[in-house]
């Protein structure tokens, strides 16, 4: 009897699923309506939903087309009453009944805020009940430029009423840019979810993640729950950053950030489409009008905060590896890179010089002369970092636990009242709570005497997911709705407590399972703030590898831990391109692989390539083979030697970079659809990128090749080493020479790219001559070319506040070159000593500097390169120079 029952009800759902509002929606425009495992007709069914085996299955992505999915009918919410005040258009919603999700929440309140021009906020909460919220950071953040509701803005909103949804058109081309029509909004306790159609089947964004630059609009998903695990594509790794950009067909870019902590899907579908699952929180997000993709990253950066300025050794070069065991290992490998004259200016040192592992301590016989070791590195205008895990061991007597339990700084578990206990490098260990303000005072202390002992110039803050190595705490979790969420994102581990604290867990602000994914950027405010008061007056330099929105303004990040394989080494790249736009722009990945043996082919190669990464360290695991430079073969050193000078040569530029990114938000290194938005090979090429506008890097990615292909848009572009010109008149892909002696490195015509003649550390180089690049391009009958330099002392925070600073603006045509001084605020000594001109089509017979004639200059006629050498000018006595040449 109970049988036929069953059959019965199944014949009839089938049938009630087959209405029209599921036979309406073809394959590509299915939105999943059972995100869980184990879907299955019956259960699909019971939740109102569509099912039916999709046409051609695809299986090239890691989820394929949902057999269950949302019918066009679902029930969803419609607007009961609306209100507009100022720039603030306030909706109240309801929704007649819950669906399946427990605990939905049927009254909203929406509203949306026209923030700028170019910038509008949406906030969708419970009408009725304070939910969590993440903190504001920025301090910075303006709320809105007093913005009237209708003017001036370029977008244009609509609200459809029944059922709720936001549709954004831009004013100025009329175009669709964000619609949440496309599928139904859930709002649950512990469960929302909302959908926008994208302009275009290509986004960027979503990080972190180890995938290309661009993702395809096809089946797939990506997770956020910051993670500690070497990066593994389709799966969640160390940062947080739910920021998408797209670019319309008319090659203008939007961007969207949803602002939510808590642990997250993101479902893409080829409508094109995005589904935001986050189990926690409120629906806050922004969308940035652009229109040019670096107006975007400003935008965004305008809300999540700017980076900060780094000091300037920050940008030479870093070596480290976990493994030297004592400092007198340590202290010949600093001579031995010394002694072969490797450009270098920071040693770092990881979990092995601590005594036992624990933080704040060194190993007092295996690296009994650490202090002795600092100390000749200072003398040689050499840094030192070391490395700091958040965990403290919990052992009786060890000062950090003991003052940390007196000042309460440690997460708690659900309901107790000692800390909650897990397992990281020393043994066991307790969390703390940096979102207690006791925290950021006893981790100041901890940081002060350790400092007092081991004077470090920069803290190196890892394992900050949190890790644990066991799952919640050695207890267990108390296995309430945070530990087990009826629904759990598609998390490494199957469960929220995976290699981390229980999600249960108490910190001072809420509970564990909010404030995870903010966990290393609480870290890295406390460590910047710690860092300020120590090292007095200096730019804090930190490096993290967990990460959020807006933790640019604190540290810098790499990519965590790789391995020494040609395929790591190409995600380098998109890893740091995403960062750039996350706000994160000091960013490089381990040089030469951080597990498993590298090569000498391959450490030379990245290292080449990572003599163009904002952040420049090589480092490794303690089991694998030595990789600092000096290992390596007389040939291997010295192309490495040669890519490293190459570097120091270009710091002015890359400072200069850093500059306009701490102030205007822009990126250092940067997609070439950045600068070629309107070629679209540009849009998906992550092999190639820009240092600023005016330095194309094609590197070589894969062994035993000699040459590389590479794009170039249509526009000038000579070889960065000789001037030789590339002959093409349209963008086009060209197959480049490649030895391994250089990386291929081009300079566009237009710009001005400062330098300087390099020296062994930045200390040396910045005591050296500047030099200036000058890459004409053809503009009518003339030629012409411009650039900017910005130079201050290189570390004190105040520099850019105070006016502490000299600035210059470089203006050259065919004929010669005007360096003017607009701004004179830092006394430094400042020669011009070199300056090269490519481009230069008519032999060159004469030279006058300041109306001077001029001698030592070379005229290359063969790549039409001239280039005046030794000219000793002071930059800062006069307001104008004037170089000419005919
Ligand atoms: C919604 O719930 C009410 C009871 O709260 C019920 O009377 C009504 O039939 C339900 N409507 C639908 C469409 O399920
Ligand atoms: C100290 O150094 C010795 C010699 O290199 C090494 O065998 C030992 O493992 C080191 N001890 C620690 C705690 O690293
Ligand atoms: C901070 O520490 C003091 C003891 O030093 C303690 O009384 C107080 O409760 C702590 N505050 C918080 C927010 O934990
Ligand atoms: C924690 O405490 C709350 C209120 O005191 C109680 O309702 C809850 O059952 C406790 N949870 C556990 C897992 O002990
Ligand atoms: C390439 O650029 C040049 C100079 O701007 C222009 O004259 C030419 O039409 C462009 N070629 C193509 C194919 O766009
Ligand atoms: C090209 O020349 C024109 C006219 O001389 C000038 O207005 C324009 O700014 C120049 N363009 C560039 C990129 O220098």
């Amino acid at each position: 009897m109970l049988y036929y029952i069953g059959v019965f009800l199944i014949i009839l759902n089938c049938v009630t699923g087959h209405n029209l509002q599921c036979d309406k929606i073809d394959n590509n425009n299915r939105f999943d309506c059972f995100p869980e495992y184990g879907s299955n007709q019956e259960d699909c069914e019971r939740r109102g939903c569509c099912w039916s085996p999709p046409f051609g299955l695809k299986h090239n992505s890691n989820i394929n087309t949902p057999y269950c999915y949302f019918p066009s009918d679902f029930p969803d919410y419609q607007v009961s009453s609306s209100q507009s005040l100022d720039n603030t258009l306030t909706y109240s919603l309801h929704k007649l009944n819950s669906t399946f999700r427990q605990k939905e929440i049927l009254k909203l309140e929406a509203r949306i805020v026209y923030d700028t021009k170019n910038r509008l906020r949406v906030q969708i909460t419970d009408a009725t009940k304070k939910r969590y919220q993440v903190p504001v950071f920025n301090n910075n953040y303006k709320a809105y430029e007093k913005m009237k509701r209708t003017d001036d803005t370029d977008y244009q909103i609509f609200v459809n009423k029944d059922p709720f949804a936001i549709k954004i058109y831009r004013k100025s081309s009329g175009r669709l840019i964000f619609d949440t029509s496309v599928a139904p909004l859930i709002y649950a306790d512990q469960y929302i979810q909302f959908s926008t159609r994208l302009v275009s089947k290509i986004f960027y964004g979503i990080g972190e993640h180890q995938d290309s630059l661009a993702h395809e609009a096809d089946w797939n998903r990506y997770t956020f729950w910051n993670r500690d695990i070497p990066p593994t594509v389709n799966t969640n790794l160390y940062g947080t950053h739910p920021f998408y950009m797209s670019l319309d067909q008319d090659g203008t870019a939007m961007g969207f950030y949803l602002l939510n902590s808590n642990a997250m899907d993101i479902n893409v579908n080829p409508t094109p489409a995005l589904t935001f699952i986050t189990i926690g929180g409120i629906i806050d997000f922004y969308v940035y009008l652009g229109p040019s993709p670096s107006e975007v990253v400003a935008q965004h950066l305008d809300v999540v905060g700017r980076p900060q300025m780094p000091q300037y050794f920050t940008l030479g070069f870093h070596l480290c590896r976990w493994g030297y065991f004592t400092s007198e290992k340590l202290f010949e490998v600093i001579k031995r890179n010394r002694a072969i004259r490797i450009p270098y200016d920071v040693q770092w040192t990881d979990i092995d010089a601590m005594s036992q592992r624990l933080d704040w301590t060194y190993d007092k016989q295996n690296f009994s002369s650490l202090a002795q070791v600092i100390a000749d590195l200072h003398a040689h205008d050499q840094y030192y970092v070391n490395i700091i895990d958040p965990a403290i061991s919990n052992t009786p007597g060890y000062y950090p636990y003991e003052s940390g339990l007196r000042q309460n700084v440690f997460i708690k578990p659900l309901n107790g009242s000692e800390p909650l206990i897990g397992v990281v490098w020393p043994g066991t260990t307790v969390f703390p709570d940096f979102t207690n303000p006791n925290t950021s005072v006893w981790w100041f202390e901890q940081a002060k005497n350790f400092h007092n002992q081991i004077p470090y110039d920069g803290i190196w803050i890892d394992m900050n997911e949190p890790s644990s190595f066991v799952d919640g705490s050695v207890h267990g979790c108390a296995g309430n709705q945070y530990d087990k969420p009826p629904y759990v994102p598609k998390v490494v581990g199957g469960a929220l407590s995976s290699k981390t604290v229980c999600p249960s867990a108490q910190q001072h602000l809420s509970n564990h399972y909010n404030l995870h994914n903010l966990y290393g950027h609480f870290e890295a405010i406390a460590t910047y703030n710690a860092l300020r008061s120590i090292i007095k007056n200096k730019r804090p330099f930190i490096l993290t590898r967990s990460s959020f929105g807006g933790t640019g303004q604190y540290a810098a990040h790499w990519s965590g831990d790789n391995r020494a394989t040609w395929e790591d080494m190409y995600y380098s790249i998109p890893n740091m391109l995403s960062f750039n736009m996350f706000g994160i722009v000091q960013v490089g990945s381990d040089i030469c692989g951080f597990s498993g043996d590298t090569n000498e082919e391959l450490c030379v190669r990245w290292m080449q390539l990572g003599s163009f990464y904002p952040f420049m360290r090589n480092h490794n695991d303690d089991v694998s083979r030595d990789q600092d430079p000096a290992v390596f073969g007389k040939v291997a050193q010295d192309i490495i030697k040669k890519a490293l000078l190459t570097r120091y040569t270009l710091l002015p530029y890359f400072y200069h970079l850093f500059y306009r990114s701490s102030q205007f938000g822009e990126t250092v290194v940067r997609p070439m659809f950045f600068e070629f938005v309107r070629e679209l090979p540009t849009h998906s090429i992550d092999r190639q990128f820009m240092v600023g506008p005016a330095l194309l890097v094609t590197p070589v990615l894969e062994a035993a090749v000699d040459h590389v292909v590479g794009y170039f848009p249509n526009d000038t572009w000579y070889d960065f080493y000789n001037g030789h010109q590339l002959d093409i008149s349209k963008g086009q892909y060209i197959n480049l020479e490649a030895p391994i002696t250089d990386i291929n490195v081009h300079v566009r015509g237009g710009y001005v790219v400062p330098f300087q003649h390099p020296g062994l550390t930045t200390a040396q180089s910045r005591k050296n001559p500047f030099g200036l690049l000058v890459a004409l391009k053809q503009n009518g009958t003339n030629k012409c070319a411009f650039g900017s330099l910005y130079w201050d002392d290189g570390q004190s925070l105040s520099s850019v506040d105070e006016q502490v600073f000299n600035y210059f603006n470089f203006m050259a045509d065919q004929n010669g070159l005007t360096i003017s001084r607009v701004r004179q605020g830092y006394d430094a000594k400042m020669i011009l000593g070199h300056v090269k001109v490519y481009g230069v089509d008519k032999q060159v017979k004469m030279v006058t500097i300041n109306g001077e004639m001029y001698d030592n200059f070379v005229y290359d006629d063969l790549n039409l390169v001239l280039e005046i050498k030794f000219i000793q000018v002071d930059m800062l006595l006069n307001k104008f120079i004037s170089i000419f040449w005919s």
